[in-house]
């Protein structure tokens, strides 16, 4: 492996019952608290309430900003920003699923700079420092809990990035399993998929030996396939959610890629998809990962793939070449998304192959190549939209 430093500054606060630490988290950073959250779901399944009464419980003065997408938007950040400005907030509290705490990081950086937010988003400029902010997860997914990472779309340029910085790993987390009980069916499939494909990404590295951060990969996609499908039969069961959900932290908390650096295409391709047709960040994976799977796999890279086939997917490789065995292990990854009912064709959100110069231009708006398992270019986007039509 390569020499690394690890360091997560997130509290992580996970169980039943944790809403109560709130007031003695939030307390030493002030009183101007700003809410940020999304659709109304809290205020559907009884979050924002309880949310409200630990909040009044030391006197915070509250501020709202409601409406926050699927895939956040930076005007929405921008909004965020100038209440920040205005009232003078002390601390951000994202309640929600991984939008909402993306949105909530940049609203963060924003509100210390006079530079838009956009600029950092692509890089042109960095973040320099943050309001300090919290999360309360209600839906186990992106990570974004335990990370720096923020994903925004600007719907004027039909561009969707990642972007970062020291200053934006939340504070603390609060993970209750009992908040993502009233998550639907088709937002915990794509959760699913999801965090399985941070854990893929993971996966798919050039640097040698590894044993211990393979085997931590391994452990989490094989909790998660046999867990997803009981989940799916029982929303409401507390050990099936606790389970997915912690998962889902592991999953992209950085501790998986200590000592490498992994693939992240999959992900560069998918917030195309999504920058330009506005789907969902798990529907789009479980649609693209087995192809980007298919199309990079040669006899260079294939023991990587026969590996997490008989480890993970428990292909017999009796008799089989190592290409076969890879091929099957990549089968058996799209089985399993389809039979819990995710997405396995670009057609399912009726986008079609007029769009497939679009998507595969905005790949490479950031870089010309990307992915770090193998490299591609945009003919390769293209090529693996045109198998995912
Ligand atoms: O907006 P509300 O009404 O809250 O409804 C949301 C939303 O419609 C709903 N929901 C959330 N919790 C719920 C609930 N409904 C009922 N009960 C609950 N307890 O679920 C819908 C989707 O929410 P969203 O936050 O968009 O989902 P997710 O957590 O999957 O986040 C997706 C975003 O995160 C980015 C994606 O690109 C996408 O923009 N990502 C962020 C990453 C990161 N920061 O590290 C990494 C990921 O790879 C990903 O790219
Ligand atoms: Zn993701």
């Amino acid at each position: 492996m390569e020499n690394f430093t690890y360091h997560n500054p997130t509290k992580l606060i996970f169980g039943k019952g944790q809403l109560d630490k709130l007031p003695e988290e939030i307390q030493p950073y002030g009183k101007k608290v700003l809410i940020v959250y999304g659709g109304g779901s809290i205020k559907r399944n009884g979050i924002y309430d309880n949310v409200l009464t630990k909040l009044n419980e030391f006197h915070a003065e509250v501020y709202e900003l409601a409406g926050v997408e699927p895939n956040p938007r930076i005007s929405t950040v921008r909004k965020g920003v100038a209440i920040c400005k205005k009232e003078g907030i002390d601390f951000l509290l994202a309640i929600g699923g991984g939008s909402t705490i993306d949105c909530t990081k940049a609203i963060a950086a924003g509100a210390k700079t006079d530079v838009d937010m956009w600029d950092i988003v692509t890089k042109k400029e960095q973040a320099l420092d943050a309001l300090p902010f919290g999360t309360i997860l209600t839906l186990a997914a992106t990570g974004s809990e335990m990370n720096r990472g923020s994903v925004i779309t600007n719907w004027e340029t039909n561009e969707k990035h990642g972007w970062g910085s020291p200053y934006t790993n939340p504070i603390f987390s609060i993970l209750d399993p009992t908040h993502t009980f009233s998550v639907p069916r088709n937002q915990t499939i794509y959760g699913i998929v999801d965090m399985m494909s941070h854990v893929l990404e993971h996966y798919f590295h050039q640097t040698g030996n590894t044993p211990i951060q393979d085997r931590f990969c391994e452990s989490i996609l094989l909790t998660v396939i046999e867990t997803a499908p009981k989940l799916l039969n029982d929303l409401t069961n507390y050990e099936f959610r606790e389970t997915i959900m912690l998962s889902g932290t592991l999953a992209l908390n950085d501790m998986l890629s200590m000592g490498f650096r992994g693939d992240w295409a999959t992900h560069n391709i998918e917030h195309a998809v999504s920058a330009v047709h506005d789907i969902p960040h798990g529907g789009g994976l479980a649609i693209l990962f087995p192809n980007w799977m298919k199309h990079v796999l040669d006899e260079t890279n294939e023991a990587r793939f026969k590996q997490l086939a008989i480890r993970v997917f428990a292909v017999d490789p009796t008799d089989k070449t190592d290409r076969d065995i890879a091929l099957e292990g990549i089968e058996r990854l799209r089985a399993f998304w389809s039979g819990i009912g995710a997405p396995s064709s670009l057609a399912d959100y009726s986008i079609d192959a007029s769009s497939v110069e679009e998507m595969a231009e905005k790949t490479v708006i950031a870089k010309p190549r990307y992915g770090n398992f193998k490299e591609l270019t945009k003919q390769d986007s293209i090529e693996i939209f045109q198998a995912s039509l």
